[in-house]
């Protein structure tokens, strides 16, 4: 198990001030759903993400931007996570929460929050810094509030701060980082919410309940894609990378996890020269997507060109070479 706080600096990184915690919000690159049934997964940490921030106070939250309606029918409130967070702290400190990302698209947006809330409460409380297991756990426990039961793929990215791999565990999931060979350049994007995290693992659950074999042997090439992508990130073969990605996203597909509006997306990107293109996360209708470019000026290109579409949020990200 590696403390990947310490070792990568990630507290200094997200410790903006005494008060103040940053986490970053999550974009799974493989593995969804196959996660659920013990295959691996990839993912990283986002440069957007929850900044959240106590003050001496009497309980009051104020968020930014206002979730929308929908969201707040389907998913359990900031203020509901806040609290398991900071339990009696909460009654004594005023919240500011700014979510630099869309909620309940993919992006791991509760997970965030509840890592950003318990590195303030610490910070807040003058508490020494927190070993990344346990934060992990507490981190666990509260996002479960607002998903139930999860792999804690979520979690696992979001408090590594970096590029990983994932593999559930009996007790906690084995965490690895990737190294990654050559630049990537991403266009990061979502088109609305997903279907609800519960309520899609559901539908891929009564999927392989009504076809065992065949729903299994879709969920292991899931798990394929995921080997093969991170072994691509790892030498730098962006062919192979591609490869991954198309089939990853074509599985998901036909397991209907993808929305005909988010699908018209992933093929507005293709049409504009990105290299693949695949939803991110749940799915199931709308949500988080990512295109795979050649380069950073190609990825800013795209998202201003796929962020003109309605419902569109979508911007670039470089993930650097690094060993
Ligand atoms: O947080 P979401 O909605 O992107 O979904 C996480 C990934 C799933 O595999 C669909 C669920 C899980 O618990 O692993």
């Amino acid at each position: 198990m590696m403390d990947f706080g310490r070792k990568l600096g990630f507290f200094d990184r997200v410790l903006e001030d005494a008060h103040t915690a940053f986490a970053p919000g999550k974009l799974l690159l493989f593995g969804e759903h196959a996660v659920v049934y013990g295959e691996p997964a990839v993912g990283l940490s986002l440069t957007k993400g929850v900044q959240l921030r106590l003050s001496p106070g009497s309980g009051q939250l104020k968020l930014s931007p206002a979730l929308p309606a929908e969201v707040g029918k389907a998913a359990k409130s900031p203020g509901e996570l806040l609290e398991a967070a900071l339990g009696e702290l909460n009654t004594r400190v005023d919240t500011e929460i700014h979510f630099g990302l869309p909620v309940m698209a993919g992006f791991g947006s509760s997970a965030a929050l509840a890592v950003a809330a318990l590195l303030a409460k610490n910070a807040f409380l003058q508490e020494a810094a927190m070993p990344w297991a346990e934060l992990f756990d507490a981190a666990l426990a509260i996002e479960r509030r607002a998903h139930g039961q999860t792999t804690g793929v979520d979690v696992g990215i979001v408090s590594s701060g970096v590029l990983v791999g994932f593999l559930p565990g009996p007790a906690r999931p084995h965490i690895w980082p990737i190294p990654l060979k050559r630049p990537i350049a991403l266009v990061v994007g979502s088109l609305g919410q997903h279907g609800g995290t519960q309520a899609v693992v559901g539908r891929v659950a009564a999927l392989k309940a009504q076809a065992p074999e065949m729903t299994q042997a879709a969920l292991r090439t899931l798990g394929e894609t995921s080997k093969r992508g991170e072994a691509a990130l790892r030498s730098g073969d962006l062919a192979d990378l591609q490869a991954a990605i198309q089939l990853a996203h074509g599985v998901l597909l036909g397991l209907g996890l993808v929305g005909p509006a988010l699908q018209a997306v992933i093929d507005a990107a293709k049409a504009e020269g990105a290299l693949a293109a695949k939803i991110s996360g749940a799915g199931g209708d709308g949500g988080a997507f990512y295109a795979l470019t050649e380069d950073l000026n190609q990825a800013n290109a795209l998202a201003k060109m796929l962020s003109t579409r309605p419902g569109v949020v979508a911007w670039a990200e470089l993930l650097p070479a690094h060993d």
